[in-house]
């Protein structure tokens, strides 16, 4: 319920926000799987990149490891919601780890362009940030065939063997807008570049970017819940300063609103990346209406009815033990 403000001073709510599919099947993988087996439960990388649901599933027993090396012979692990390289695969198969796949099915999809067109001979332009976890088990793939673009500041460095066949491929989580750049510039150097056979940049991403392009142009402020490393989340808080907001932070959780951002601001706007619990998103409010802020107001864009199930094997335990 929220109560207006004599000054007009409100918050506006960006919806969708917060958990994807994927992130809420990742997610529950690693609780089922705590459920099931026990713990411990090793999970290689964030399960997902949040800080406070990292945080609460090692409370639960789970076990965040870099590496499946970490782990020991015949345990179990969950690889992550970015996904991983074959080599990865090949790894685990080693060490005889049981794993649970929490690939989210849209970075999957990724992977599997990726060996098609590798398959074919293509010269792969990953539109995505070097170093990111979904990037490198892309990459692992084909790692011959494809090469990371950054963004547009890395265009002119791409060098192909063939410019007939060259496709561009993305990360999940890019901004669309960016991301459309960069493929402009790419393709006035090899016009002859194809475009993926479908999205990639996820449903998740462009409908929360599509939230918070309709709000920003109303906000003094947008607030963005998320982790640092949490891609989709940045770029929210570009988005909103690209479509108007006169400022944007993201914080990790309402501890670190700054009250003085709040200076003569009479409209704040809040959302949450793919990766962030509601809790953490209430937690702002409460502050926020502290802080004289009561009324809240729905931005609402898109509905979303999009739901994966859980990784395979973990559905078949969980149907054997009724
Ligand atoms: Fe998947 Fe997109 Fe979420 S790729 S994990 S649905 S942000």
């Amino acid at each position: 319920p929220s109560t207006p403000s004599p000054d007009g001073r409100r918050i506006l709510l960006a919806t969708p926000r917060g958990y994807c599919a994927g992130v809420d099947r990742a997610v529950d993988a690693v609780e089922k799987a705590l459920e099931l087996y026990g713990a411990p439960v090793y999970v290689r990388k964030e399960i997902v990149h949040n800080k406070y649901v990292v945080e609460t599933l090692t409370r639960r027993g789970a076990i965040f490891v870099s590496e499946t090396d970490e782990v020991p012979e015949g345990a179990r692990v969950v690889f992550s919601a970015h996904g991983v390289s074959p080599q990865v695969h090949a790894e685990a198969a080693a060490r005889q780890l049981q794993t649970i796949d929490a690939t989210c099915p849209l970075v999957t999809k990724v992977h599997k362009q990726a060996v098609r067109f590798a398959d074919s001979d293509y010269d792969i332009l990953l539109i995505g940030h070097t170093g990111h976890e979904e990037v490198e088990g892309t990459q692992g793939e084909a790692p011959d065939d494809i090469q990371v673009v950054n963004g547009p500041e890395d265009v002119d460095q791409v060098e192909v063997r063939d410019p007939s066949k060259v496709v561009w491929l993305s990360q999940t989580t890019l901004s669309v807008d960016e991301t459309m750049k960069t493929v402009e510039l790419l393709r006035a150097r090899f016009p002859q570049m194809i475009d993926p056979p479908s999205d990639d940049i996820c449903y998740a991403t462009q409908n929360r970017q599509g939230a918070v392009k309709a709000m920003a142009p109303e906000c003094d402020l947008v607030i963005v819940v998320g982790s640092a490393n949490s891609s989709n989340s940045v770029r929210l808080v570009e988005v909103a300063l690209e479509y108007g907001a006169a400022a944007a932070y993201r914080v990790d959780t309402a501890a670190e609103v700054q009250p003085e951002w709040l200076e003569g601001v009479t409209t704040v706007g809040l959302t949450s990346g793919a990766s962030v619990p509601e809790i953490l998103v209430r937690e702002v409010v409460e502050s926020l209406r502290e802080l004289g802020y009561p009324e809240v107001e729905l931005v609402t864009t898109t509905n979303e009815d999009v739901h994966f199930s859980l990784p395979k094997n973990l559905r078949a335990d969980l149907k054997a033990t009724g």
